[in-house]
């Protein structure tokens, strides 16, 4: 941006005049505050805000109420009543034969290289109380690996076993960016090559006053901003230029993981092969419930689309409906492990249908048009995101697979002591999982000595059988690297 470009007029043409308070300080601003209220502005999806709220009250063709921004968007939790299970396919109906036919299939896509892996990395980690990006926090039970570490390693594993190199996208928000990139660049992208590895910044949404839809100023220099989602992704991906090259590259599938959740498998054959087999074009992955009321999103059908439910959207009684043999009728856990076409993504990046905003009521302090500054005591903003899973509905084939929990899925979540999904719980996972693959392979462990396998080492159950062809015995904590 230029000097002459600089200028009220100018930023007053960016900015649709209904949002013209934002400019109520401009006169008052330095440079370099009016540089960064101008790229703020300049980000700002204001055709989003004028679809999720119309116009606001006294602008043009206004149309923007107090009932009309207080209401919720989300109709799945009025319907939750007329869920039903999704089809899937469940543990019981993986025949050796489809296993067979399915690994191979998915093998073969990874290595002709039309995989690549997304991991989400935008959060802020508040539950955890972890005052740095969340995958930089060490979770190997015996390595101290940290969280990006087991994903590169586990990706690592998936390259050297497939014999092909396959991109890792990371997603950063507006907090985690820095650091991350940082932390890659001083550990030589953990392995990975600069080819192999994107670092990309997802957006972020203005949080608006509930009252009057108007966007809240966080001093008067700035907007309050917050990261739009994990569902931000298609958007912020878009903006990257990265599915033109993919598509030029062959790529034809994401795989797409947390990174708090170091037991996935960095593209896993399995699912991106069933994915393949029935022409899905988004396909997750989940995990039987534990109980009723877990604190997981339910996968269900609802009005002929697979669908996922908050917990906090699905009433309790709709949540403890049993079959006639006592299981949960609604039993899909969502483990936010899924696998999108490319052509799929790109699709719905040009439709505001396919990720809605989710409300969040919260407490937001801003600066008001006259410079006061206010701390309210109860929610009064209402921020928005996007949530990767409304791509499910979006969908025209999509397809559940149900996979054991004790396989795929144990996130950091909590700080520690807290009753579920803490570094504890998710590090006895890790050790549980290898310590289960070693006895398969024949081999005697001592009570509670803890293992942990490096993917480069075996990446999976059979790899680890082959390493062992006598008896052995572990006595003491073993990193098998
Ligand atoms: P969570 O919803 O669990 O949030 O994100 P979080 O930031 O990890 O933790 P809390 O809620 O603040 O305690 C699930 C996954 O989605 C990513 C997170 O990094 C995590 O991998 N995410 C979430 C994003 O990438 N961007 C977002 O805007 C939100």
């Amino acid at each position: 941006m230029s000097q002459r470009d600089l200028s009220l007029q100018t930023l007053r043409s960016l900015c649709p005049s209904e949002h013209h308070y934002l400019l109520s300080h401009w006169d008052d601003l330095d440079e370099s505050q009016r540089r960064g209220l101008y790229e703020q502005i300049s980000q700002v999806d204001f055709e989003g805000l004028r679809r999720e709220f119309g116009s606001l009250p006294g602008s043009e063709g206004g149309t923007g109420t107090e009932e009309g921004m207080a209401q919720s968007v989300c109709g799945t939790s009025q319907l939750a009543d007329l869920a039903e299970p999704p089809e899937a396919v469940r543990l019981s109906e993986r025949t050796p034969q489809l296993l067979a036919e399915a690994n191979l299939e998915g093998s073969r896509a990874i290595s002709a290289g039309e995989v690549a892996m997304v991991l989400v990395a935008g959060g802020q980690g508040t539950r955890l109380g972890f005052d740095q990006p969340k995958g930089m926090y060490s979770i190997g039970p015996v390595s101290g690996r940290t969280l990006f570490q087991m994903h590169v390693d586990s990706l690592r594993g998936a390259m050297k076993k497939f014999g092909v190199s396959i991109p890792l996208l990371i997603m950063t928000g507006p907090s985690t960016d820095g650091p991350t990139r940082e932390y890659f660049a001083k550990r030589g992208n953990l392995g990975l090559s600069d080819q192999e590895l994107m670092i990309f910044q997802q957006g972020t949404m203005p949080a608006v006053d509930a009252k009057t839809g108007r966007i809240l100023m966080e001093s008067t220099s700035s907007i309050a901003l917050s990261p739009d989602g994990h569902g931000g992704i298609v958007r912020a991906l878009a903006k990257t230029g990265w599915f033109e090259r993919a598509e030029q590259r062959g790529i034809k599938h994401l795989f797409y993981a947390q990174v708090d959740n170091p037991l996935v498998r960095a593209c896993d054959p399995l699912l991106i092969g069933l994915h393949r087999l029935v022409g899905s074009q988004a396909t997750t992955q989940v995990v039987e419930k534990r109980f009723a009321t877990e604190k997981v999103g339910n996968v269900v059908k609802l009005a002929g689309k697979t669908q996922i439910i908050e917990y906090s959207d699905l009433p309790e009684q709709v949540a403890r409906q049993t079959n006639p043999d006592g299981s949960l009728k609604l039993w899909a856990g969502n483990i936010a492990v899924h696998v999108f076409d490319i052509d799929f993504l790109q699709q719905c990046r040009h439709s505001a249908q396919a990720l809605p905003f989710h409300r969040a009521h919260k407490t937001v302090g801003y600066v008001d048009e006259f410079g006061k500054t206010h701390v309210p005591e109860k929610p009064n903003a209402i921020k928005l995101e996007r949530f990767v899973f409304d791509l499910l509905p979006a969908a025209s084939k999509s397809l559940v697979v149900e996979s054991l929990a004790s396989e795929s899925f144990a996130p950091v979540k909590n700080a520690t002591g807290s009753a579920s999904d803490t570094p504890e719980t998710c590090k006895a996972a890790l050790v549980d999982l290898h310590r289960r693959w070693l006895r398969s392979a024949g081999v005697e462990l001592d009570e509670g000595c803890s293992v942990e396998i490096h993917p480069l080492w075996a990446w999976d159950e059979q790899e680890v059988q082959a390493r062992f062809q006598h008896s052995a015995r572990i006595q003491s904590d073993t990193f098998f690297t």
